[in-house]
């Protein structure tokens, strides 16, 4: 395996009322290529800042993302961003926010038409493709969010608490199917989470930060795939990597 994506020292401060905030202070990590990475954390600690840096859609005060080896200085095709807010567009159905990316790849109109068809019925949005975000509830809409994340079939996924509004039964199936889409995809996913379930059910590998982006904790998950929810909540080696986490999550905070 190599890696794809290469964070060093990579600092952020912003500036608010002539006074210094420090997000994210010589935060590294290196992804492989093809790996799932979950980055599990408190709220406030810096998690969304690490991801607008990584995705370009932010330049950092003094550090370096590489991408394939060369400099990340602003948004790439390759890289897809789930950002933690909403960003579809109000103008746009469902179904024609969801093909977005595609058309701006330039793919013809029958094949945006049927990839986006396919991810509204992984994600459960049947009979709403003519709807409008505004029309949609909450949970429906990080749905079409994430369908349009998936829609251009990216090389790397950024990822922000996607499921982190959704009901838990909601929640578990879109993890399932994430799970399902991204097995041999050779997809790179960056994952961020604070629930420690959800870090250890996807991940390859989970990193923990603590305040300012400190990593307290970089775990290899070594559970067998595929993971059942259910089976793995009474496994022993869950439920130990589970006190791990917890454990670490206390530390960040300190
Ligand atoms: N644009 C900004 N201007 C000033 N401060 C900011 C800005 N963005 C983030 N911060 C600060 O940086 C710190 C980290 O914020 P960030 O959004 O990265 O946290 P987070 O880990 O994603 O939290 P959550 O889990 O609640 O989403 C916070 O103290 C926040 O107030
Ligand atoms: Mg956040």
């Amino acid at each position: 395996m190599s890696t794809l994506l290469d964070v060093q020292g990579l600092t952020k401060q912003f500036v608010k009322d002539d006074t210094g905030i420090v997000a994210l202070r010589d935060f590294n990590l290196q992804v492989e290529k093809g790996s799932f990475v979950t980055i599990l954390g408190r709220s406030g600690c810096g998690k969304s800042t690490a991801l607008n840096l990584l995705s370009g859609l932010i330049r950092p005060t003094s550090g370096t993302v590489t991408y394939h080896g060369s400099p990340i200085t602003g948004p790439r095709t390759e890289i897809s961003y789930l950002t933690q807010s909403d960003t579809l567009m109000p103008w746009r159905d469902v179904r024609r926010n969801i093909e977005m990316p595609m058309e701006i790849s330039g793919a013809p109109a029958q094949e945006r038409r049927a990839r986006a068809m396919d991810l509204i019925e992984r994600v459960g949005l049947t009979g709403f493709e003519r709807h409008y975000p505004r029309e949609l509830s909450g949970g429906m809409r990080r749905r079409v969010s994430l369908a349009r994340m998936l829609v251009g079939d990216p090389e790397t996924l950024l990822m922000d608490e996607p499921f982190g509004a959704l009901d838990a039964q909601l929640r578990t199936d879109l993890q399932a199917e994430l799970l399902r889409l991204w097995q041999d995809s050779g997809q790179t996913v960056v994952f961020v989470t604070h629930d420690i379930e959800e870090a250890l059910l996807l991940g390859d590998r989970v990193v923990v930060l603590g305040l300012r982006g400190r990593c307290v904790l970089d775990r290899e998950i070594d559970l067998p795939r595929p993971r059942d929810p259910d089976e793995l909540r009474v496994e022993s080696n869950f439920v130990a990597l589970h006190r791990e986490m917890t454990e670490a999550l206390r530390k960040g905070a300190r």
